[in-house]
This record gives C-alpha cells, structure tokens and sequence, in this order.
C-alpha cells in the first residue's frame, strides 16, 4: 500500500535521523554535520555524515544517502514498507493499514496460528525424541554423534510411526485441520482425501526464522532404504525456503566475522559438534538474492563448504555469483575424497576444518578449477579450448581479481601472460559491444536503467538540471514554464524534478519527497544533492545543460541516421533522404562548436 505523504512526514518527524543512526554508527560533530564510519560500506576514516538540518545522511565514501527511511532499509535489509514498519513500531504509531484493513490483520492474526502450531509441533516431536517411544531416533542420533547438547540447540526430535500422532495432539488443542495444513504439518492425500501427519516415524530438524520462531521443518529417515530421504516443509504462509537460512537464528550480529555456508542440516550440527558455530545452511535450494541480502546483515565475508561434487554445477556457481553481487568476499573450501562437512568433521575433527577454512580459494579461481575438469590439458587442442573459455571468463572479472587468474591459466596452459591479456582485451570489448545491443534493445525507460551509467554525459546534464532545482526555487520556476523536464530521460531524476515542480516549497519538501523513495534512487537523488559544485547562476545552468542534451541527441541521430544508410535494401530516395539529413545535422553541428 502506498503511505500518505503527511504520514511518512508524522513518520520521520517523530524518527530523528541522528538518534536513528546513534543506534548504529558513533556520530562526532563537525561544522554543520555529525560524521562517523560508514556502517554501509565499512571503513576507517569517517566520510559517512547526517545533517541534522535536513534530516539526511549522506557517505561521501560509497555514496549511500537518504533519510532514516533509507537508513533502515540499508541497515536492516528491509524493503521500504517493511522498514516504514519498523521505524513505526520505534516511535509507537500505528501503521493506516494495520488501523483500518481488516484483512491485514485477519492475516497476522491467521500467521500467529500457524506460528503457535509450528512450536506445538517442534515440542511434541522433541517430547517424543526424549519420551518412551523415542528410542529408535535416539539410537540414530548417538550412531551420528548428535549428543544432547546438538539436541538442545538445535531443537530435534523425534516423529513417531504412525498417521495421526500430531494431528491428534494438536486437534485437541483446538487447532483446525485447515490451519495444520496451511503450516504444513499434515498433508492431504489428492485421491483419497484423507488427511494425515506430513513426518512419521523420522528424525526431525525443526526450521527456525530469525525472529526465533519456528517455521518448517525438515524431516529425515533413519535408515538407508526409505525414500525419500529427506522430507522438507514447502512454502507455506510463514515459510519460504528462498527467504531463510537454517541456522542462522543462533548467530549473534555483532560478534560474527564470517559465516561458512553448508549444504545440509547434518553439517551444520556436525560442525557445531566440532566446535565450529558460525554454519549455516541453505535449505535445499541454489542460493537466493533473499538469503544474500539476509546474510549481508551478519557478515561481510562467506566460506562456501559445499560437497565436492555439488559446489561445481552451474545453480551453485550461479548461487555464488548472487553473494558475490551483493558486496559478500566469497571464498570456496574444497572437499576432498567426496566428503561432506559433517563427515569431514568426523574424520578429522576441527584442526582438519580449520586447515582446509585457512586454504580456502576465491570464487574466481574455484571457477577456473570447475571450468578446468571439463578438459585434458595434455592435449594442445584443450589446452588452448580451455585457455579461450577461461579468458573470457576473466575478461567478466573486475581489472583487481584478473591479474591471480591470469597467472593461474598461464601456469596451467604454458601461454604467456601477455598472449592472454591480449585475448582478454578482446573479450571484454565484445563484451562491451554486445552489452550495448542488448540495453539498446532494452530501451532506457525502467527504473534500474535510470540507476546505471550515471556517469554518462547526458546523466550528468539532466542531474545538474534537477541539483539546480533543488537549490533554487527560481530554477524550479524556470523549469516549470519552460517545459525543460520534457528533455530529462532518467526516469528517477525526471520524477524527483516533476515532485519538486509541483511543490509549494521545493526546497523544504526535498526532505519528505527523498523519504518515499526507494534505496537506490533515494541513494542517486543524496549523491545529486551533497556533490560539491560550484554553481553560477542555476537558471543560466539549465540552460547549459539543455543546450548539451541538445547536443547529445543531435549525436545520436547522426549514428541512428548513418546506422540506417548501412542498411542492406535502401531505396535510392530514401538514401539520398538520410544523407541530406544527416548533411544538415552535420552543418548545424560544427555551425555550433
Ligand atoms: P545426511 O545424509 O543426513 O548427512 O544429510 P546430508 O546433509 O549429507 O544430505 P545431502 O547432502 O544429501 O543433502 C543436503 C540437503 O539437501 C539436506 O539437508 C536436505 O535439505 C536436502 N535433501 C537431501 N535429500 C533430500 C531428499 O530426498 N528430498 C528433499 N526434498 N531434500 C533433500
Ligand atoms: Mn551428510
């Protein structure tokens, strides 16, 4: 739902930027702002800065900014209305929708069923594991040495044999059929429509979100025959398996410097058993930007220990990459002789771990490895196959990681440095060439467009033309009656001016306008407004910066122009039509500079 301007307004009125960001970062004052390190970005000198007057932060550093909305949303990892939420729950007003919709709060109300009945179930299956009936799983868990302590933390237990154990226990305490099926305690079965206990006679490994409830589980079979072996909850109203990392409700924020990610419940015990705590899984899924963004909000930097088979396919590595892109420092622990965490652990205890943690690689080159396996290298025509591969591969790098991959393929195919960086120099400018198509296919019209090429001289025309506005309510004025926002393309620029143009008090309402936008836009719109250019006349700016748009746009018809004379099947007239045109463009041009 959509917030009302005035609300939001109530909303950061009553949320101080600087005693919301005091909660995070140690603020100092100097001259008309605080500063401290950036908590966003992490450093070591101060470049990161909230104005008390204009209620904003902005980094100088990696250029994040906004008002303590965006501050939240950054922090936090939430969307803008979860955020909105939060920061409404930290001043104690009352969210509109939650007052007036009912179906909103039907809804909590129905989740905060479905939550009691997850914990019921986590305690009736761990009263069973301890119980009279619990020997069987009792007996699996010591042949794993899953101790009570393991038990403890993790919270295990036990589903005894049988169809309706659960179903019963929770019935009698008033719970529906409908809602233990919503919880994905019971099943139905399509053909016969009975219902039933959706875990019987297995191990199970309850689900935790971060909010330390229970949300699913996972369920596994004591001995090799039984198929399948795992049985995990799929996404129910409180569930998402994309959204949630097992283990990662028992890691503490603040203390964590890395989380080592794994691919199973079992290790994650199995190197708690170790003693190694800071594991988690991901819940039988290639990795999710979801979970990237969850675990950006513990760590900085994540060890991948995935089975040796498993790590190399291409949904992990594309999992990766997503951690990668979030800003996580990813380094992979290779696995020998097939051995998973858990059996790693058990072979070799925490010093073999903590051996193969200190020789973990980087994705890159655990990349080039997984490109390697597919070639013989003692054949020329692998080698050089494997060479073009891996180059373009690098050539997709950053220019810092390329150099160690670089050394690694010439170690690998005897070619020489140079010859490489001469084939990755190529790469990376068909790379450029196709890149360009596809955005020029793409059009420039969505939002994530308006965010890329910011440094593009038109981008830079059309946000001068918006900082001029937001500086001068005279420019605001210019621009209203000249039209001049027709000529601004980026669509989070064009729809910040056209908010400021309407304004009563541009200058006062940047403010409240910056607050209901989202992370990067509001992050643009911060960077516009705290870059420290000298500005002469702003009216006379605009002007400037039209007449370069202008410019731009005459450049770009003469590539289109010349583009469609290259064309196979011109008419002779239609010919002759572009080349005049195109004759004229030219005259004005150099009529011009
Ligand atoms: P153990 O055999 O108990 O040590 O489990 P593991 O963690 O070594 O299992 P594996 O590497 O085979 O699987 C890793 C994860 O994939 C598990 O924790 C489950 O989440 C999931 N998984 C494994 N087997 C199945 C299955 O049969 N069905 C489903 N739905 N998920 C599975
Ligand atoms: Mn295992």
């Amino acid at each position: 739902m959509a917030f009302t301007q005035s609300w939001i307004d109530e909303l950061l009125a009553k949320n101080d930027i600087v005693s919301v960001v005091s909660g995070y970062v140690s603020l100092k004052p100097k001259g008309r702002r605080l500063w401290g390190l950036c908590p966003i970005h992490g450093e070591k000198t101060a470049s990161f800065s909230v104005s008390p007057d204009k209620q904003m932060f902005y980094c100088f550093g990696c250029h994040a900014g906004g008002t303590a909305i965006q501050f939240i949303m950054q922090m936090e990892r939430l969307t803008f209305p979860e955020a909105v939420r939060f920061l409404a729950e930290r001043a104690g007003m009352t969210v509109p929708e939650d007052r007036d919709d009912e179906q909103y709060q039907q809804e909590r109300a129905r989740k905060e069923r479905l939550y009691q009945a997850c914990n019921l179930a986590a305690r009736f299956y761990m009263e069973n594991l301890i119980g009279a009936n619990g020997g069987p799983a009792r007996e699996y868990f010591a042949r794993r040495n899953i101790g009570s302590s393991a038990v403890k933390r993790f919270g295990l237990g036990y589903a005894p044999e049988g169809w309706d154990n659960l179903k019963n226990h929770l019935t009698a305490q008033g719970f529906t059929e409908d809602e233990l099926l919503d919880a994905g305690l019971l099943v139905r079965n399509p053909n016969s429509g009975r219902i039933y206990d959706a875990y019987r006679n297995r191990v199970i490994f309850p689900i935790i979100g971060v909010n330390g409830r229970v949300i699913g589980f996972g369920a596994r079979v004591m001995n090799q025959e039984d198929k399948p072996k795992y049985i995990n909850t799929g996404d129910t109203p409180i569930y998402n398996k994309r959204r949630n990392l097992y283990g990662l409700n028992l890691q503490k924020s603040t203390r964590l410097s890395s989380l080592i990610m794994v691919e199973g419940y079992t290790d994650v015990i199995g190197m708690y058993n170790a003693g190694i705590e800071n594991v988690v899984a991901s819940l039988g899924t290639a990795l999710t930007e979801e979970q990237a963004r969850l675990l950006t909000r513990y760590v900085s930097s994540v060890f991948i220990a995935y089975d040796g088979d498993a790590a190399g396919q291409n949904a992990t590595l594309r999992g990766l990459d997503i951690l990668q892109k979030e800003g996580l420092d990813v380094r992979v622990i290779v696995f020998p002789d097939n051995l998973d965490p858990d059996e790693y652990c058990r072979k070799y205890g925490k010093e073999g771990i903590d051996a193969l943690i200190d020789a973990a690689i980087s994705l890159n080159s655990f990349k080039l490895i997984c490109l390697k396996r597919g070639f013989d290298l003692s054949k020329d025509h692998d080698r050089e196959k494997y060479a073009m591969d891996a180059c373009r591969m690098i050539a997709r790098m950053e220019p810092v990681q390329q150099e160690a991959c670089i050394a690694q393929v010439s170690k690998e195919t005897g070619l020489s440095v140079a010859s490489l960086e001469a084939q990755i120099g190529r790469d990376q400018k068909r790379e450029t060439v196709s890149e360009q198509n596809a955005r020029r296919r793409a059009g420039a019209s969505s939002g994530r467009d308006a965010l890329k090429d910011v440094n593009s001289a038109r981008n830079i025309a059309e946000g001068m033309i918006v900082s001029c506005m937001a500086r001068s309510a005279e420019a605001v004025k210019y621009v209203r009656e000249n039209q001049i926002l027709d000529s601004v393309r980026n669509t989070v620029y064009k729809d910040f001016g056209l908010k400021l143009a309407a304004s009563e008090d541009p200058e006062k309402e940047i403010h409240s306008i910056v607050g209901t936008m989202e992370e990067g836009p509001a992050s643009l719109i911060s960077s516009l407004l705290n870059k420290d250019t000298q500005y002469g006349s702003p009216v006379q700016m605009i002007d400037d910066c039209v007449e370069r748009i202008r410019k731009i746009e005459r450049d770009e018809l003469i590539d289109s122009l010349g583009r469609q004379l290259a064309a196979p099947g011109l008419s002779p007239e239609n010919r002759k039509d572009i080349l005049m045109r195109i004759q004229e463009l030219n005259r004005q041009k150099n009529a011009n500079n």
